[in-house]
């Protein structure tokens, strides 16, 4: 008998119906146990959200500072497992404040050590350097990273920005004004993300990793869109400047920091509606001279490969 644990946390509900499906062929084998754990939060985060505590949420998720987390000494966290799911959603190109808390708490690192862990990702598009936020992680709790999948918006980015903070500010994953797409990880990829159980299953049974990632990438777990890893590479070297500017001005919720949480909230829209086509031009412009390395990251990214560095 395998045991198999799935730690997510979800605040619309779309990461756990992702989690579901996904392990829908685990859940159904005689030969595997399967466990749930979701993360809880002393002062959880609101859905839907306000304005002030989205953007105000910005510099501790980018810096990733830990929350306090209730539950911690659940019977389930105190067993090993052959498997662990780990769930996550993305807040500002990071893992979010919940995942990352877990994962730096006392409990994930003997729950995850020495264990094979696969990332289910469900965010709007932005994951990559996340992913590799999320690869240091696992390193320092020494957990092997054997599988990831991506979910993502598969809207163009300008209309999943828009529809996406319909969803954020509403707390529904409905259409905005009737006309947009329902934002978020579409329907059809949540229920068709049952694909990816079998794969999983035979994996686990044989107790061999190897060729796990690349059964997944078959799948289609993970789709790149080389434009995305650009935007996200720049906009975390930026993300960087402004996290420890603003940090510097004040701690969490001080009124300081307030102007400055503003004028941040400010920039992302001039970013994303103005900055973003022009790094889209450039993109373009260098679209024949990058050929090489453009392929050499769509490799790496969908891989569970960990860069030394
Ligand atoms: C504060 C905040 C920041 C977010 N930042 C990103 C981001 O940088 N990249 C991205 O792809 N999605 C981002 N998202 C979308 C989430 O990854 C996720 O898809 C959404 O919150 C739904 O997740 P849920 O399962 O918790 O409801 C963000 C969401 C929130 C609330």
């Amino acid at each position: 008998m395998k045991k198999v644990l799935v730690v997510y946390y979800s605040q619309s509900g779309q990461l756990l119906d992702i989690s579901k499906n996904v392990t829908k062929e685990l859940e159904d084998s005689n030969e595997v146990d399967l466990s749930f754990y979701e993360i809880k939060l002393k002062k959880d985060y609101p859905f839907p959200w306000d304005k002030k505590t989205f953007y105000n949420t910005f510099p501790e998720t980018f810096l990733q500072v830990p929350t306090e987390l209730v539950d911690l000494d659940n019977p389930i966290l105190k067993e090993k497992y052959d498997l662990i799911i780990l769930s996550y959603q993305v807040w500002y190109l990071s893992p979010s404040i919940p995942i990352n808390s877990f994962l730096t708490s006392e409990i994930a690192k003997s729950l995850l050590k020495n264990t094979s862990v696969i990332t289910v990702i469900g965010c709007r598009n932005m994951w990559i350097m996340a992913q590799e936020k999320m690869k240091k992680l696992l390193v320092q709790n020494q957990a092997n990273l054997v599988g990831n999948i991506a979910l993502v918006d598969r809207h163009i980015n300008h209309i999943s920005v828009i529809t996406i903070l319909h969803w954020m500010m509403k707390g529904v994953k409905t259409r905005f004004l009737g006309i947009f797409p329902k934002p978020g990880v579409s329907d059809k990829d949540i229920e068709e993300s049952i694909k990816f159980g079998p794969v999983i299953l035979k994996n686990l049974l044989q107790n061999n990793y190897k060729n796990l990632q690349n059964e997944l990438l078959d799948k289609g777990a993970v789709k790149i869109k080389p434009f995305l890893i650009v935007m996200d590479k720049r906009a975390n070297i930026l993300f960087g400047k402004w996290a420890n500017f603003i940090n510097s001005k004040g701690v969490a919720n001080s009124d300081k920091r307030q102007p400055f949480i503003k004028l941040f909230s400010i920039y992302l829209s001039v970013a994303i509606w103005l900055i973003a086509p022009i790094v889209f031009l450039l993109f373009l412009l260098t679209f024949i001279p990058l050929t090489k390395s453009r392929k050499r990251d769509k490799k790496y990214y969908s891989s569970v490969q960990i860069k030394k560095d």
